[in-house]
């Protein structure tokens, strides 16, 4: 089998589909059901017909592309990632793993390669959070882990239930279609770039996932009291805002000094209510986002930061409330996929090492009904969800050159 990746075209497709965006290049922001993703959904559509796949879309708009294989009563082996991408985002984080997923089909066609399994390219819906505010929401509802009265209960920042977004983006049946089998897949391999330094740093072009880190969500509420910003005096204060500072430095501390540097915890949102330079903050909603690959570690973690946090409440005499969004286990990769990422690696010479993503991915749900397995490839400086997020043609074209022969031991 001669497994020939057409560079030119995967990257003009990259280029192609970065141009959707609704940021101005370099950066790239692409929300769930924007125009512009519903945009990209399409000319996808275009390119996987193109391939002679045959594509169906479910109710959240998870999109599956389907090469049949000669076995259809066998399960089929799938691979994919995501489209969207956050605001100021980069080109590459999901998309390799898409248009890569693509090109690895087409250079099978190619090489006279014909499955005996059928071979599904997947375009999750909403991979990053932004806008309904809980990452991996296809692969999560796909896994059953998200039931769709849970789904039903969605809004996004503006307060716009999903149920209402996705039924005006075309999506009409009911969610309780989306969940599939507990045994869905033979096998999910998702091509990703690494989104961190280390296989840049070790000069090795390929990272094989042994683990994906476990993700959590929480809200943070700050509920003070407010005022006018010259009458109220210092002593007389209950500023949600100072106090929402002490709990930032509190998630900060938690984490910094958990035991291990895998821990680690961001806050990235803060809104303030009412937001007025003369106005004394009544009212913080901070999010809250913390990873560890130790299950335990993390919760300890989030309990300290509970505690810490009830202290600063009690101290300034406002309350803090946490809501969980989403606290998800860690996931280890299958070794039927590694095994078979590590033995395509080896057929074509190419160097590997094992690797721990620090990131989450769909895989961390499909991990839930499928074999899972992650390729990762490097990406310059380890940058990630930021305009100059970069991964090299070269190390794009290896990746999707080891999706290609991973694919083709697994449809065998
Ligand atoms: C996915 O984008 C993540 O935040 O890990
Ligand atoms: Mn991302
Ligand atoms: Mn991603």
């Amino acid at each position: 089998m001669n497994l020939a990746i057409d560079q030119r075209r995967l990257l003009s497709e990259i280029e192609a589909l970065a141009r959707i965006s609704e940021a101005d290049p370099p950066a790239v922001t692409r929300i769930v059901f924007s125009p512009k993703d519903l945009e990209a959904r399409g000319w996808l559509r275009t390119k996987f017909e193109a391939a002679g796949l045959e594509v169906r879309q479910d109710a959240i708009g998870n999109t599956f592309a389907r090469w049949t294989g000669a076995d259809t009563a066998a399960l089929a082996v799938a691979t994919g990632s995501h489209i969207d991408a956050i605001p100021n985002a980069g080109k590459y984080d999901g998309v390799v793993g898409v248009l890569g997923g693509l090109e690895a089909i087409r250079a099978l066609q190619q090489s006279g390669f014909r499955p005996t399994r059928s071979i599904e390219l997947i375009v999750f819906t909403s991979e990053e959070p932004t806008r309904f505010g809980i990452g991996c929401l296809g692969s999560r509802m796909l896994s059953g882990t998200l039931t769709p009265a849970a789904a039903r209960l969605l809004k996004d920042r503006a307060g716009v239930p999903l149920e209402d977004v996705r039924r005006q983006a075309g999506m009409q049946s009911a969610l309780e279609s989306v969940p599939l089998p507990s045994a869905a897949y033979s096998a999910f391999v998702e091509l990703h770039i690494e989104q961190g330094p280390l296989l840049e740093r070790a000069k090795v072009p390929l990272g094989i996932v042994e683990n994906i880190a476990a993700p959590a969500s929480l809200q943070i509420f700050v509920q003070g009291d407010g005022g006018h910003a010259g009458a109220v005096l210092m002593p007389d204060r209950q500023d949600a805002l100072c106090a929402a500072a002490e709990v930032v430095l509190a998630v900060e501390h938690a984490a910094r000094f958990s035991g291990s540097s895998d821990t680690v915890a961001t806050v990235g949102i803060c809104d303030v209510f009412p937001g007025a330079i003369n106005s004394v903050p009544s009212r913080v909603r901070l999010t809250l986002d913390a990873r560890d690959i130790d299950l335990a570690r993390r919760d300890t973690v989030l309990a300290a930061i509970e505690n810490q946090a009830r202290a600063i409440s009690e101290k300034r005499k406002v309350s803090v409330r946490f809501e969980v969004v989403s606290a998800d286990a860690p996931a280890s990769c299958s070794s039927l996929t590694t095994d078979a990422l590590m033995q395509s690696c080896r057929k074509h010479a190419l160097p590997f090492q094992k690797i721990v993503s620090r990131a989450y991915h769909d895989s961390l749900f499909m991990s839930r009904i499928a074999p899972a397995g992650m390729l990762f490839i490097p990406c310059r400086h380890g940058y990630s969800h930021r305009p100059d997020e970069y991964a090299s043609p070269e190390d794009i074209v290896r990746g999707t050159l080891v999706l290609a022969e991973t694919l083709s031991f697994l449809s065998r």
